[in-house]
């Protein structure tokens, strides 16, 4: 069996810190051959850096996906554009022109090839090109080899991520929701075999709005007034699904969430 640790939004310094601590012991007690996360907040909740990046990915995680914020820090724009096979991802339906790609395609350190799609919804979201035409087109391009196949659909609405999840039913091993930062209890196994959850939940702190400190969120909604975010700094977790593929079928037989908190800030 594949067993893919997908890790759900890493929001800022907690969030980043939270995943270096937990990690080694999730990797010890799950031995997944896959490690997934979503980068998209890892700075101070918004954007990515190169640095960043490369800390995340040096911790033990072989790719990272985004969603609407991974434009958020400028100097991730050129690193997107020269690592054409970096291994950041940017949702695959901005629009062709744009730096970065969608599709990450590798292997194990057993040997398995896999490959990971960054899709990015349209309800509520910036109005970007189709997902789920992007979906058919790069995933008709992999070669049948490839059974191990990973989608992150980053977006607001369930039902968006709903219906991609059965639009894909059978194609993907796995359809994992991600962006709205609270994790869902609907985690199934449809019934052509793609693992589905609505959203992973962030890795960040949880006493917030969002993983925003929550004083300047409510005024922002009473006032209506631009304020500066700060990320914040209670209650902090992580939150991960585990998902084990059957690696001759590409199905998933399994999706557990897994959840690990920390006692103080
Ligand atoms: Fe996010
Ligand atoms: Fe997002």
């Amino acid at each position: 069996m594949v067993r893919v640790l997908f890790i759900g939004d890493i929001f800022g310094q907690p969030g980043r810190r939270m995943v270096r601590e937990a990690l080694p012991s999730l990797l010890q007690e799950y031995a997944p051959d896959l490690v997934l996360a979503n980068g998209e907040n890892a700075a101070a909740g918004f954007g990515i850096t190169p640095p960043l990046a490369e800390e995340l990915l040096g911790l033990g995680i072989h790719v990272l996906t985004s969603g609407n914020h991974v434009w958020d820090k400028k100097e991730i724009l050129p690193y997107l554009a020269q690592h054409q096979d970096s291994r950041l991802l940017r949702p695959a339906n901005y629009p062709p022109s744009s730096p970065g790609r969608g599709l990450y395609v590798g292997r194990t350190s057993a040997g398995i090839d896999y490959a990971v799609l960054n899709l990015q919804g349209r309800v509520f979201m910036p109005t970007i090109d189709c997902p789920f035409r992007a979906a058919d087109r790069l995933l008709e391009a992999l070669p049948p080899e490839t059974k191990i196949r990973i989608v992150d659909i980053h977006a607001e609405a369930t039902s968006e991520k709903q219906a991609l999840a059965w639009y894909l039913d059978g194609r993907v091993a796995a359809v994992i929701g991600t962006h709205t930062h609270v994790p869902t209890a609907d985690e199934a196994v449809l019934p052509q075999g793609t693992a589905y959850i609505t959203d992973v939940g962030m890795t960040g702190p949880y006493d917030s709005v969002i993983g925003v400190e929550k004083e300047s969120i409510i005024r922002k909604f009473v006032d209506q007034v631009p304020c500066r975010f700060e990320v914040a700094k209670g209650d902090v977790r992580l939150a991960a699904v585990l998902i084990e593929v059957q690696p001759v079928s590409g199905r998933a037989v399994s999706i557990q969430r897994i959840e690990r908190r920390r006692a103080s800030a």
